[in-house]
């Protein structure tokens, strides 16, 4: 009984593996705004996840910006820089923070 169980499974893992499944992922187009530091966010900042990840935040303050790039660094290993902190948090800061009055 085991034994037809094991030979049933391994039919239908084989048949499924003989047609391979062709996955399409949508193109990614990193749509960060220009602003002076967009290179080093272009940079550091897709590594592990798309542009929408910073875009679609609320308006963020400078401090939470700066919290983030080193949650980014400090927990999920992100290979930042301490020169680059300061460029990623004012790039940040200005292009995705609450207008300045
Ligand atoms: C080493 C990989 C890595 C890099 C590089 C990285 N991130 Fe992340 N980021 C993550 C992970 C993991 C998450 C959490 C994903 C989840 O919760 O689904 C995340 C989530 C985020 C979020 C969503 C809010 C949050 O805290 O979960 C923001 C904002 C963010 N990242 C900003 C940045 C910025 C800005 C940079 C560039 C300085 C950056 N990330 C670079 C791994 C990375």
């Amino acid at each position: 009984m085991k034994n037809s169980l094991f030979v049933l499974l391994l039919a239908l893992v084989t048949t499924a593996s003989a047609s391979p499944l062709k996955i399409e992922l949508p193109p990614e187009i990193p749509n960060f705004k220009a602003a002076p530091g967009v290179e080093v966010a272009m940079q550091q900042c897709l590594v592990c996840h798309s542009s929408e990840y910073i875009t679609t935040q609320p308006p963020l303050s400078r401090v939470a910006w700066k919290a983030s790039v080193e949650k980014m660094k400090g927990k999920f290993g992100a290979q930042i820089s301490p020169e680059q902190i300061e460029s990623l948090v004012d790039y940040l800061a200005k292009s995705y923070g609450p207008p300045t009055p």
